[in-house]
């Protein structure tokens, strides 16, 4: 008997470990402590060398991490190196706006796909850039024995601050390198990372959206897939192969090592692990935190935004220069749309709160009597609870308010930037530049019905307390509707002519004073000084105590939890996550296989419906069976699920095999699984990639771009 159930208790912890296994997202650096051992169990064949070193080459010197000028630390996306000659894999989604840039409705490269056939025919991105990780150092012993217990929150973020750029300064003193100190497991540890930031950087390819986007926001975030989410990119570098700004004369960047491709097809359960830059996850938020998730923000930025995306969809589907101005802004409103549903519904199901509180019951009796742990549980509600009101006011300022209609923020951040002019100065080339890119993707009469819808929201789903005066106002005349027609008939920022006019005719204090007098302006403002005021400072006050007692629960977790295995939540710093191939049942009854192929792209096909049109040259591919060597089981596959633990940042990760070769892109995550940046659940939570043979299909058969097939190294 006793046998039997210490066998079961085996089992049972084996299951436990199995289950868990694919939680996390580790750093490269300390792979080899915390993770080696598991993934070679799991079937990965490499050494923690092999992934991270910084004596020789290895797969992290092929892992990019994509950013823009003056905030290059903070990745949108990742990318891989996939050629000797800077040949740079990403998403379509990732590229997206740079396409949409380059598109016209003559050369509309969004719609019809973009292929370069020779160097000269990239096009460049001003204001991108490529980060190649050069080391990583932990520097928490130097940052900790700098802070004094009782220094107070605001003294001790001013420390670490000032501390963290002297050590940055002095890490790439005389080098061409930029250094980046962030802080990790809620600020109880820091770790700095050394970049080479390249920054000219091209694409040179991109599938049309009806392939690169092929489901569209329908099928955003769920699984089954067929999106062929993938663009190529190329880092081109100055002299010695050292970054450079975009120059003609520049060649394209020599990578120390890129990534093989993989042929040879994936199979069930086999080991794959993601490498990238994943954003933000929220994995130790307390259960007050996670209510308020999901009873104040996702379901109010929600409601905003199904009012907001019904008018940019009805002007998309109006018309097609609108359709094109207006993509990259309505997948990006869309995409955390969809995911704030997702998340809700998943933590919902799977009881997160409650989970959370069960967690916190546990650690309040451990906490008896050990400080700094004693009362954290309590002092987290009793925060919490005066946040409430707070967030929510805050929600609408942001999401209704400044970030509703476009004009807000534009007459707002003009205004500002033309403020230190004065009468003999010329309009900085900076501003002119706003102007026109503002108004390149701007549509007047789609924004005055947005503003008046927000309005109507803000006005209408707060208390008075926490609204600005001009929002009350708004509504009392002629109605929401007519206050937006009046303000975008009076304001000088809702057409491009008469604002270049104004700035031409009035200058220093006279266009300071017009400016000020603008209905745009004087909105936005009342909703700016609004927050600023009253709402701001007192969230900070609470934000800066949760930030302490963040740092202190998971410190007490950490002690209470010995044996546990903690990660560190995603800060947009290169991370491993690893997790097998597998499918999953979203509702009782039925299961996802982790595979789909070309076979399922015809039958979703519906010519009615945006979303789901084939490209003619694809269904006569299928037809065909010109599949070439593309195959598996006499398909063409295109997407896979796994187990990796990933998050926004990661879209574009490589998707590796044991071996540590590319078997396909990451882009997304399925629909029952999307709360994974709160709470993992190993059952549901999968990534899903774009098949790396998927990608060479359409590069040689759909593209005929087999000079980049050439350039790569495919291995069985
Ligand atoms: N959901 C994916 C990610 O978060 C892809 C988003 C782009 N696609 C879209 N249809 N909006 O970024
Ligand atoms: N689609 C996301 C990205 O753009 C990835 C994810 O959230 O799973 O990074």
């Amino acid at each position: 008997m006793q046998k039997r159930i210490g066998l079961m208790w085996v089992v049972a912890l084996l299951f436990q470990l199995t289950c868990r296994a694919d939680e996390g997202m580790w750093i490269p650096l300390l792979l080899k402590k915390y993770n080696l051992e598991e993934m070679q169990r799991q079937g990965f064949r490499l050494t923690a060398e092999d992934v991270y070193d910084i004596n020789r080459a290895a797969l992290k010197d092929a892992v990019v991490g994509l950013g823009r000028e003056g905030r290059p630390f903070s990745h949108f996306c990742t990318g891989e190196l996939v050629s000797r000659e800077g040949l740079l894999l990403t998403n379509h989604h990732c590229a997206y706006s740079l396409i949409q840039a380059h598109s016209t409705l003559t050369d509309n490269y969004l719609k019809d796909g973009f292929w370069a056939y020779n160097r000269p025919d990239e096009l460049a991105n001003p204001g991108i850039t490529a980060s190649i990780l050069v080391r990583i150092e932990d520097v928490t012993q130097q940052i900790n024995g700098a802070l004094t217990t009782g220094t107070n929150e605001k003294e001790r973020a001013a420390i670490v601050e000032k501390l963290s750029r002297k050590l940055e300064e002095e890490a790439v003193r005389g080098t061409d390198l930029q250094a980046n100190v962030k802080p990790y497991f809620n600020g109880n540890q820091y770790f700095m990372s050394v970049f080479r930031i390249y920054r000219d950087v091209r694409l040179v390819g991109a599938p049309p959206s009806a392939i690169g986007k092929f489901g569209g926001d329908t099928d955003n975030w769920t699984w089954p897939r067929h999106t062929g989410d993938f663009a190529f990119l190329r880092i081109y570098a100055g002299k010695e192969n050292a970054p450079a700004a975009y120059s003609p004369e520049n060649v394209p960047y020599r990578p120390a090592t890129h990534f093989k491709i993989a042929t040879g097809g994936v199979r069930e359960g086999d080991f794959t692990f993601v490498f990238g830059y994943p954003a933000s996850t929220r994995e130790y938020l307390p259960s007050f935190a996670a209510e308020q998730l999901l009873e104040i923000e996702n379901p109010h930025k929600t409601a905003i935004r199904t009012a907001k995306l019904k008018l940019i969809d009805q002007a998309m589907n109006s018309d097609e220069l609108l359709r094109l101005k207006y993509a990259a802004k309505a997948a990006g409103v869309a995409n955390s749309w969809k995911k704030w549903q997702g998340e809700t519904k998943g933590l919902t199901r799977f009881g997160t709160v409650e989970q959370k509180r069960r967690l916190e019951a546990e650690f309040k009796t451990w906490a008896v009597g050990r400080v700094p742990y004693d009362g954290v549980t309590d002092r987290y509600e009793a925060l919490y609870r005066e946040r409430k009101e707070l967030i929510l006011a805050d929600a609408y300022a942001l999401e209704a308010g400044l970030g509703g209609a476009e004009i807000i923020a534009f007459a707002r951040s003009l205004t500002d930037r033309l403020s230190e002019m004065t009468e003999n100065d010329l309009l900085p080339a900076s501003v002119d530049q706003q102007i026109r890119s503002f108004f390149k993707n701007y549509d007047a009469a789609t924004d005055q019905k947005i503003l008046s819808e927000m309005l109507k929201l803000y006005d209408r789903q707060l208390p008075n307390e926490w609204k600005p005066e001009a929002v009350k106002e708004s509504g009392q005349k002629g109605g929401y509707d007519a206050y937006a027609a009046h303000l975008f008939h009076q304001s000088f920022f809702t057409d491009s002519t008469r604002l270049l006019a104004c700035l031409e005719r009035w200058k220093g204090v006279p266009l300071q004073e017009k400016l000020k007098k603008d209905p745009a302006y004087l909105l936005a403002s009342s909703i700016a000084d609004f927050r600023t005021l009253r709402i701001s400072p007192p969230l900070r006050e609470i934000e800066n105590q949760l930030r302490e007692l963040d740092r202190v629960w998971l410190a007490g977790l950490m002690e209470m939890q010995p044996d546990k295995r903690f990660y560190a939540d995603a800060n947009s710093t290169l991370r491993v996550a690893y997790g097998k191939i597998g499918g999953y049942s979203p509702a009782d009854g039925i299961y996802y296989r982790p595979f789909t192929t070309l076979s399922g792209i015809l039958e979703k096909e519906d010519p009615e419906i945006y979303d789901y049109r084939v490209p003619a040259k694809l269904k006569e591919l299928y037809q065909r069976k010109d599949f070439g060597p593309y195959m598996q089981d006499g398909e063409v596959p295109v997407c896979f699920i796994a187990g990796n633990h990933t998050t926004g940042g990661n879209s574009g990760s490589p998707v590796l095999n044991a071996e540590g070769h590319l078997i396909g892109v990451n882009f997304d995550r399925a629909w029952e699984g999307v709360m994974s940046d709160v709470q993992y659940e190993p059952s549901i939570c999968r990534n899903i990639s774009v098949d790396i043979r998927y990608v060479l299909f359409i590069v040689d058969k759909f593209a005929e771009a087999g000079h980049l097939i050439r350039e790569m190294e495919l291995v069985e």
